[in-house]
């Protein structure tokens, strides 16, 4: 079974899977079925009896994250919610991806670190319209970008605390970078995007690759975002020796935020489903791709630090 906050649930809306209280270690007893609306007051039951999780089956985990960015995106696009309820929308849709990849297992520890910063990154949106339109237009262009580019903020972030790295307005760029990364990617043809690299003809390759560039001249026109969050989005797919794009930047050019989301964003392609990886790797085994078949062209004090999460949470789990 897997727990899910109570506060996640929104009011009013269908949900799937069959929904269930713990009792105790053995005993869950079903309070919602599958197709079910939720109820406010029913929740608010709940939490006056201080249920702080409702569960959900692990097999139908799955499903019930899909549905819940599927409502994450019919409510971000309703022109009457203001900035502040989106950003609370999607601040949902963070949780529900967060407890996916921890349930992979991944940064049990640093879990509630790493989500407190993205939601406030979110929230910091809210002042921002053209910044949260942005975030938002993630979503509008799918639903597996808005959640592939929320997983590389949590894997960034979880990489930047084992770093060591504290600086409140450091990890904020880093969050804003990493969940804007790819949005040079909406305003390529969709038929693109959905294809495996593999499988692209040699100009489609070049326009995909001109992604970073066209995020980064997204970002400049709107004159607010800062130079290190533009620098990421610019140089997230370069990497250290030298052969990545747009500018086969060698290591020592390329900027220290961008790196770790360069490896946070490989991590993430091979332990998600996406077209170039229809079936998922386990942490263990995506690190071991990244060290062996990519002959580790990230850098290494962020890639040591990845592997001290994931073998951490190998050794817990174990
Ligand atoms: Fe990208
Ligand atoms: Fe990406």
């Amino acid at each position: 079974m897997i727990p899910v906050p109570i506060q996640d649930f929104l009011s009013g809306v269908i949900v799937p899977v069959n929904l269930y209280v713990k009792l105790n270690d053995n005993k869950f007893i079903l309070v919602s079925k599958a197709g079910n609306k939720t109820n406010r007051e029913q929740i608010k039951t709940y939490e006056d009896k201080t249920v702080e999780y409702l569960w959900v089956k692990r097999a139908d985990y799955a499903l019930f994250a899909r549905n819940n960015m599927t409502i994450a995106g019919v409510i971000v696009t309703q022109n009457n919610l203001n900035v502040s309820q989106k950003s609370q929308v999607l601040g949902q849709a963070a949780s529900t991806v967060f407890l996916e990849l921890e349930h992979a297992g991944m940064g049990f520890e640093t879990y509630s670190h790493s989500k407190q910063i993205v939601e406030a990154t979110v929230a910091l949106t809210e002042n921002h319209r053209d910044l949260s339109d942005l975030l938002l237009g993630l979503k509008e262009c799918s639903d597996e970008l808005l959640r592939h580019s929320l997983a590389v903020s949590y894997v960034s972030i979880l990489i930047a605390h084992t770093l060591g790295w504290e600086n409140k307005q450091t990890l904020e760029k880093l969050t804003l970078g990493a969940l804007l990364h790819d949005i040079g990617l909406k305003v390529l043809p969709p038929d693109i995007i959905a294809k495996p690299k593999g499988r692209m003809t040699y100009e489609e390759n070049l326009q995909y690759e001109q992604h970073p560039y066209k995020g980064m001249q997204m970002l400049l026109s709107l004159g607010i975002v800062p130079d290190d969050v533009i620098a990421i989005v610019y140089e997230h797919h370069e990497n250290a020796i030298g052969q990545g794009y747009p500018r086969k930047l060698r290591n020592i050019k390329i900027h220290p935020l961008a790196k770790v989301v360069a490896l946070a964003d490989e991590f993430c392609n091979l332990t998600m489903k996406n077209p170039n990886c229809p079936v998922p790797k386990s942490p263990r085994e995506a690190l071991l791709t990244i060290e062996h078949t990519m002959g580790q062209p990230h850098n290494k004090e962020a890639f040591r630090a990845l592997q001290l999460v994931v073998n951490k949470e190998f050794a817990r789990s174990a």
